[in-house]
């Protein structure tokens, strides 16, 4: 989750799309209000709310700018174009999100799930070995389910419990399992983290909440007004969450299995003192795309 400086969207007033009802002019109004609103992926988000909002393909809306679009459509991008103005994600926008090699649904009781923590799925997956092994997953704090069921379709023989505080991201998470044929090997259950759980799990996996509290004011408005509270604050020093999870690993965990964290990269000291006081063992610390350390991979003793 990035910090970022304040900067209020412009208010506007008069309509954006005032020209000839067309895919390509549509496409590069857009583009252009996006840029001047200082939008970080501009050209990105203006393809991606007009393909998906016009029903075209991105090969349409180069090879065929003249298309005439009705004025029905027009309205819904205007609508839409608006909502991203004020600061809306595209993919909440769209209610969807890709993650890994899944298509995601995300509501107003989830966070968007980011790439970054594709790098939790990649260090998940080196545990399980070899990959045809039955394994027992826990996921805590599972949102739209996006670590979880990533692993899940990835190890056939595998089984995951997804926990979430939020009945309504659990709803969305028990939706994308039902939608990618995961809902057979998958349940869902409202809990604080590991708490409720009977079982021993071979693997547990979290991107807990772990934003300082102080630090959610600075997150940019795309994150810190639209992403649920309880998925970001991490308490006065970010490691609530951590401790609770740890704490609860000798109960959940069984003896050798791995626990993976997402971390925020400035806090992975932090993070590795408060397992390794508690008798966990480092494994691996995992760099996201951007080089920074996102993802540590913790070991229980084998007694
Ligand atoms: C950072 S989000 C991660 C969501 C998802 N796993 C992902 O990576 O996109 C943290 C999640 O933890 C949940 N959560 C917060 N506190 C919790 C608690 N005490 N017990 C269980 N889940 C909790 C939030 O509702 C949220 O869905």
């Amino acid at each position: 989750m990035q910090n970022c400086s304040l900067k209020p969207m412009p208010d506007r007033a008069e309509p954006i799309f005032t020209g000839e009802p067309e895919l390509g002019n549509l496409y590069n109004t857009l583009r252009r209000v996006f840029r001047e609103a200082e939008i970080s992926t501009p050209d990105l988000d203006a393809r991606l709310l007009v393909t998906e909002t016009l029903d075209v393909t991105t090969t349409q809306l180069i090879a065929n700018p003249r298309l005439t679009i009705d004025a029905d459509q027009i309205a819904e991008l205007e609508r839409r174009a608006r909502e991203r103005l004020a600061g809306r994600s595209i993919g909440r926008i769209l209610g969807r999100r890709a993650f890994w090699s899944l298509d995601l649904r995300v509501s107003d009781d989830t966070l968007e799930p980011r790439p970054e923590t594709e790098t939790v799925v990649e260090l998940a997956l080196t545990a399980l070995y070899p990959p045809e092994a039955p394994t027992l997953i826990a996921d805590l704090g599972v949102g739209t389910g996006a670590i979880l069921l990533s692993i899940l379709s990835e190890r056939l023989a595998a089984y995951g419990v997804g926990v979430d505080i939020s009945y309504k991201a659990l709803i969305e998470a028990r939706r994308n399992a039902e939608r990618h044929n995961l809902d057979g090997r998958s349940s869902f259950v409202q809990a604080n983290f590991g708490a409720a759980l009977a079982q021993t799990f071979d693997l547990v996996v979290s991107n807990p909440p772990y934003v300082t509290t102080a630090d959610i004011a600075t997150l940019e408005p795309t994150v810190r007004d639209f992403d649920p509270r309880l998925a970001l604050d991490g308490g006065v020093d970010g490691l609530n969450a951590y401790r609770a999870v740890f704490d609860q690993v000798p109960t959940m965990l069984r003896p050798g299995g791995t626990l993976v964290v997402e971390i925020d990269p400035a806090a992975r000291d932090a993070v590795i003192y408060e397992a390794e006081r508690r008798g966990l063992e480092v494994v691996a610390v995992a760099d996201d795309l951007n080089g920074d350390a996102r993802a540590v991979s913790l070991r229980r003793s084998m007694v």
